[in-house]
């Protein structure tokens, strides 16, 4: 993929593809074409925006795993934009719950916070996902260095927290936090993979094919 063609199409282009779930839900405030946002508004605007926070959030998890799969390297360089449109959808999910749900009623937004255990881990994502987001540019990268991987591991346990307060707060039918944890398992399993089971049996490989070799060299 040549340096210019990713710059020039392949990122505008996703760009604007990010922005779609955000210019349907505009579209359907205003009504436009007849299209509306059901009977309730406000619950359709944030789980829209929570589902695709957390879609985002997967679709960011999924890069290095298909980057590897397919020798697609270019691919990396598309994971900040990705990566930020997670941190874009759950704050405008936030935000949604936060001005139009509860009203900026303070005492309320504090009190759910802490009382209701799926508004506190979903919260708790939010608060993991800023660092993230604020470390997430070039200077910062070269600023905090081996810091900066380790810092961004988060991202893992944000998943996670993510599909849990999803989990949590849907009544009866579950299938779809659970689908989205298989996906995130199988993303996460392939890292787990990658830095400890192959490692080692590549080591046990070499060990086995290297003994007969140096039984040899102690004969000789
Ligand atoms: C990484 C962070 C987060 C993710 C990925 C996320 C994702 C989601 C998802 C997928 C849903 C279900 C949508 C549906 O039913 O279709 C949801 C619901 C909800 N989330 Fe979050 N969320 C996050 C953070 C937050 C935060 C920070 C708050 C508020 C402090 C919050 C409040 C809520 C509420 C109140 C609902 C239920 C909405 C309803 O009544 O349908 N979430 N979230």
């Amino acid at each position: 993929m040549s340096p210019l063609l990713l710059r020039r199409v392949i990122k505008p282009a996703l760009f604007a593809l990010c922005l779609l779930p955000f210019a349907a839900v505009l579209w359907r405030l205003f009504g436009i074409g007849g299209a509306t946002l059901g009977a309730n508004p406000i619950e359709r605007i944030q789980d829209t925006f929570g589902q695709w926070g957390l879609r985002f959030l997967l679709i960011t998890l999924a890069v290095t795993p298909l980057r590897d799969w397919f020798h697609a390297v270019w691919l990396i360089h598309l994971r900040r934009m990705l990566g930020l449109f997670a941190f874009f959808y759950v704050l405008m999910h936030f935000l949604t719950w936060l001005i139009l749900d509860q009203g900026l009623y303070w005492s309320g937004v504090l009190e759910d916070i802490t009382r209701r255990p799926f508004i506190t881990i979903g919260f708790a994502a939010l608060v993991l996902l800023v660092p993230l987001a604020v470390t997430s540019t070039h200077g910062m990268m070269r600023r905090l260095g081996r810091r900066w991987k380790s810092l961004h591991r988060l991202v893992y346990a944000i998943a996670l927290l993510g599909i849990w307060h999803y989990y949590w707060q849907v009544k009866a039918d579950v299938r779809e936090p659970l689908i989205y944890l298989a996906i995130a398992l199988v993303l996460l399993g392939w890292r787990a993979w990658k830095a400890w089971v192959a490692p080692a049996l590549r080591r046990r490989t070499a060990a086995a094919s290297g003994a007969p070799l140096q039984a040899r060299r102690a004969s000789e």
